[in-house]
């Protein structure tokens, strides 16, 4: 199928790459030329495993390709998806100008039958809006129809999230633009792809949930409320446990054993961050909020993770008592591990605040310090974490990258001025970095 792509960030590139090797021939749009540019020379704008390759090797085959005109873009495809960026206004509100902006081009150069498909997370009510300004700009007077197919892939596990997704969800006012949906995704929903590394008859068919397009644009934003509230919870128990002497990894482990709960998102540490849990939360509860209904839970849920950040700076007071002048070592920048993505990390927040007091920041990340140096002044890079440790006052782990778990840590020890670890994401075991004679503190544990 002839599939355009419009926004070639996280989403769109993956989304790209990934239709393209099952099977579909695919343009990313993007308006950012040097972005275009970069992926046309085989560099990657973003880090997010088995991209390049995977985007290398379906242009060299000529089943993608990258462009900045939109007019190719929508002249090429009978699905057009729109996968760019849904920034949060001040009140929290989802800004949806580039959506709006991409729909009056798409309408301009459609000289035919096309399915607009929102990828883009978006606010219930979205869909209507994009049909009408479709209506309103549609010279060539052809027919659509828009769809919701909301992304549910991880930065980091992104192209595994989109090849083995849990569920698809397509929300449609029209059979035929369902039907196109459905056999779009028929290689992946039957698991029939090159290098498909499940068998159908094992593990079944992806279930595909077709819905009305607003069902389906409320799904994606109740999904990830839902997970930042799974967060913000187990960040509160982890404060009873500090507070009562129990140890939140044994609570979460007898909570989440209950089928009915699950073991994922029971990690307590210094909350969610990212691209999409913060925006998405103030904007299910903006909309909520304007539709009539107060959703004060997700108030709540945002309170309790930004109170997780400054927690992590009142542990580190509380360790050195005196902060000013103090080194403060930080092992992770990136909201998250395998990724480079450093839109509303926690780490941020928590070294503004440490600078704040007048404490020095020495830092590294395996691949956000790019990143970092955009949004953070005053920080000493490094360019390993036994660097970072040279001359530190204490140590803070802030992401979960795998390489920090198994570091030599008597070399560590004998870095630092003093040997404290803050395990800001209770990555490591208390008991081992204890017995190499280390001061440990966690997030709701001892
Ligand atoms: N990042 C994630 O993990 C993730 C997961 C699921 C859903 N989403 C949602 O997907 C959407 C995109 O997120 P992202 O992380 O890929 O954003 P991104 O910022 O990485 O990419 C957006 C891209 O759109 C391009 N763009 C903006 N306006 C354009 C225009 N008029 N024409 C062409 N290109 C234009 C930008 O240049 C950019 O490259 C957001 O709504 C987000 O909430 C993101």
């Amino acid at each position: 199928m002839k599939v355009t792509i419009v926004g070639a960030g996280h989403v769109g590139l993956v989304t790209g790459a990934c239709l393209a090797e099952v099977g579909n021939d695919v343009i990313c749009v993007d308006n950012d030329k040097q972005k275009i540019e970069q992926i046309d020379a085989g560099v990657m704008p973003i880090y997010e495993p088995g991209l390049p390759e995977l985007v290398g090797k379906n242009m060299k085959k000529g089943a993608l390709r990258v462009t900045t005109s939109m007019e190719e873009g929508v002249n090429h495809a009978l699905v057009i998806f729109i996968a760019v960026g849904t920034p949060p206004k001040t009140d929290g509100e989802a800004d949806l100008s580039y959506i709006e902006m991409v729909a009056r081009e798409v309408a301009l150069h459609m000289d035919g039958y096309r399915v607009i498909s929102e990828k883009s997370t978006v606010p219930v009510k979205t869909g209507e809006w994009v049909d009408r300004t479709i209506r309103l700009n549609n010279r060539h007077k052809v027919e659509f129809d828009v769809v919701s197919n909301p992304e549910f892939l991880r930065e980091g596990a992104a192209i595994f999230d989109f090849m083995y997704p849990d569920r698809i969800v397509v929300g449609s006012g029209s059979d035929r633009a369902a039907e196109i949906m459905r056999e779009l995704y028929q290689p992946i929903i039957e698991r029939n792809f090159p290098g498909c590394n499940v068998l159908l008859d094992e593990v079944g068919p992806v279930p595909l949930l077709v819905t009305d397009v607003k069902s389906a644009e409320l799904i994606k934003h109740a999904s990830n409320s839902f997970l930042a509230t799974k967060i913000s919870f187990i960040n509160a128990v982890a404060n009873v446990c500090e507070l009562s002497g129990a140890d939140i990894t044994l609570v979460a482990k007898g909570i989440g054993l209950d089928h009915r709960i699950g073991k994922s998102f029971l990690h307590a540490g210094a909350g969610y961050g990212g691209s999409c849990f913060p925006k998405d939360v103030a904007a299910f509860k903006k909309i909520s909020g304007d539709l009539g209904y107060d959703f004060r839970l997700l108030e709540e849920v945002s309170r309790i993770n930004q109170a997780q950040r400054e927690l992590v700076v009142s542990k580190i007071k509380k360790t050195l008592w005196i902060v000013r002048e103090k080194t403060i070592g930080v092992l992770g920048l990136s909201f998250k591990p395998d990724t480079d993505d450093m839109r509303e990390a926690p780490a941020v927040d928590v070294i503004k605040a440490l600078q704040a007091e007048g404490a020095k920041i020495k830092a590294y990340d395996p691949q956000a310090i790019p990143e970092a140096e955009e949004l953070l002044q005053g920080v000493e890079f490094c360019k390993d974490a036994y660097e970072v440790a040279c001359d530190a006052d204490t140590l803070l782990f802030m992401t979960e990258w795998e390489e920090f778990r198994t570091l030599d840590l008597a070399r560590v020890k004998e870095a630092m001025n003093y040997p404290i670890i803050l395990d800001a994401r209770n990555m490591l075991d208390p008991n081992a970095v204890r017995a190499q004679g280390f001061e440990y503190v966690g997030m709701g544990r001892h």
